[in-house]
This record gives structure tokens, sequence and C-alpha cells, in this order.
């Protein structure tokens, strides 16, 4: 490490929330509940359930009644994995989490894994849990789904410009101090390309991003919510993004008055 390297220090992680959003999810969440408690014992966990139709959310509080460390946020309706998680996050921030943590309720995100997340926080303010470095897998997805997947998160890197291998993964640390900094009142994504907007937001605003490979299992119970109209949705808003981006950082340019010099 030369001088010049400004050397960070991380301020002490705090308090752990796992923020899992559920949509039809009876037959996951006591075991992902459980795994969870057994692999991170000082984490909380809050389950943000949109009134599932199949007793998701009845489950969730049995499950609170039965370990305190358990909570459960009941949503009206639903209305997309990106407003879970922002209530979530709300809810967490104020009750003093130092660390929001996003995991899927399905089992594709082991909650083994997790500790491996929480250690390279330490020295970073997200963490990124990723399919897509060296290291990092899908297991029992099919190729049409890999395609989807590696297609999205490279689309989204070339049009932002951003150097994240996995854009759209749903397995991450948050430090509390991030999300306040990146002022998440003002993100409107519904979908999953909420993922992609908080990491675009991130790297941007100049945080430390790591990403962390794991392994991503296939859920073997219940359906993927992933439809048409979340594809559509991130497919416009990436490319607008993109856009504005590039737009923005020009006119910067030309304000300073930096032009590239003839050769
Ligand atoms: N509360 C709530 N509301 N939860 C939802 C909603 C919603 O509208 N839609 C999905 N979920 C929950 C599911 O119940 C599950 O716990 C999690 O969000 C992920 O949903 P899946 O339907 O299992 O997603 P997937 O496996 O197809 O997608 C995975 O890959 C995406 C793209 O890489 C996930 O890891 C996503 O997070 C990721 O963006
Ligand atoms: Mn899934």
């Amino acid at each position: 490490m030369t001088d010049q390297e400004e050397v960070r220090r991380f301020a002490p992680l705090g308090t752990v929330l796992v923020i899992i959003p559920t949509y039809n999810e009876v037959e996951n969440l006591r075991s992902v509940v459980s795994r969870t408690r057994a692999a991170v014992p000082d984490a909380h966990v809050l389950v943000a359930d949109d009134n599932s139709p199949d007793g998701t959310g009845k489950l969730a509080d049995e499950l609170a009644a039965e370990d305190e460390r358990v909570r459960v946020l009941h949503r009206r309706g639903k209305e997309g994995l990106g407003a879970a998680y922002l209530a979530g996050f709300e809810w967490g921030m104020e009750h003093g989490f130092g660390v929001l943590v996003e995991m899927d309720a399905d089992g594709s995100h082991q909650p083994e894994e997790l500790p491996r997340l929480l250690t390279a926080l330490r020295h970073a303010d997200l963490v990124l849990g990723s399919r897509w470095v060296p290291g990092g897998r899908v297991v029992n997805w099919p190729a049409g789904r890999k395609f989807l997947s590696r297609g999205g998160s490279t689309y989204s890197r070339m049009v932002l410009g951003i150097p994240v291998r996995d854009v759209t993964g749903g397995f991450r640390a948050f430090r509390a101090e991030t999300l306040r900094g990146l002022g998440i009142d003002g993100v409107s994504s519904q979908g999953y390309c909420f993922q992609v907007d908080l990491a675009h937001r991130s790297v941007r605003a100049g945080y430390h991003v790591v990403e962390v490979p794991i392994t991503f299992v296939e859920r073997e119970l219940g359906d993927s919510k992933m439809s048409r109209d979340i594809v559509v949705e991130a497919l416009w808003r990436v490319t607008a993004w993109g856009v504005r981006s590039r737009l923005t950082r020009l006119a910067e340019r030309r304000h300073t008055g930096t032009h590239d010099q003839p050769s």
C-alpha cells in the first residue's frame, strides 16, 4: 500500500436484520427462518409478507410467537419485491439495526453463506452475493433462466458502466449508513430491477461495493414470481438510467471544461 492510498476505517457493524420478502412461500418459510437463526444466532429476522393468499403471513406470526428475534411486517397486498424491501429497510433503520440483509425465502440463498457476506461487510459499504464471479454458481437452473440472468447482468453492467458482475442478485448485506447515504426515499423500482437500481446508486455514490461468490440453489417448492412484466420493467428502466447517467456525466464534463485533447 502506498502513502497516497487512503486507508479507510469502517465502523463496527452493529446488529443484523435479515429481511425476507414473501409472497406465497408457506412451504419454505419455516425452514429458511430456522436455518437463518442457526447460521447467524445474533441476527434478527423480519418477514415482509404481501398478504399472501396461501397463509404465509399467518405462519410468519406463528414463527414470531415462538422466537422473539423473529418479526413480521404485514403489507396490504402484492406490491413487488422492491416495495417490500424498502418497507423492511425503513423498519430496520427505525429500530436501530446496523446491517440490513436481503435474502429470498425459497432457499435459493443459503443462510449458511451469510457469515461470509457479513465478514466481507466489515471492510465494505455493501456486499453483493454473486453468482457470476469466480467461485459463484447456480444449481438447477434451466439454460433459459441462466441466459436471462447472465444477459441481464451483462446488459446492465455495460449500459450503466458499473464494474459489477451480478447486478440483479438478491442476496446482499447493506450497512444502514449506506442506505441512509443513498437516500432510498427516491427509489421507485417495484420489481426485481430494484436490485439493479440499488447496485447502480451505490457504485455511483462512491461506496465500496464488494462481490462475494455464492451458490444459488433453485427452489424446490412453490413457484417463482418472475414474470414478463418484471423483465420488461427492468429492461426499460435500466436503459433509461444508462442514458440519463451518460448525459449527466457529459454535462459535468462540459461544465468543468475538460475536453478530450486531439492526439
Ligand atoms: N413481499 C413480496 N412481494 N415478496 C415477493 C414479491 C412481492 O411482490 N415478489 C417476490 N417476492 C419474494 C418471494 O416470495 C421470494 O422470497 C423472493 O421474493 C424472490 O422471489 P422468486 O420468485 O423466488 O425470485 P426468483 O428466484 O425468480 O429470482 C431471483 O433472481 C432474481 C434475478 O436475479 C431472486 O434472487 C431475485 O432477488 C433476483 O433479483
Ligand atoms: Mn427464487
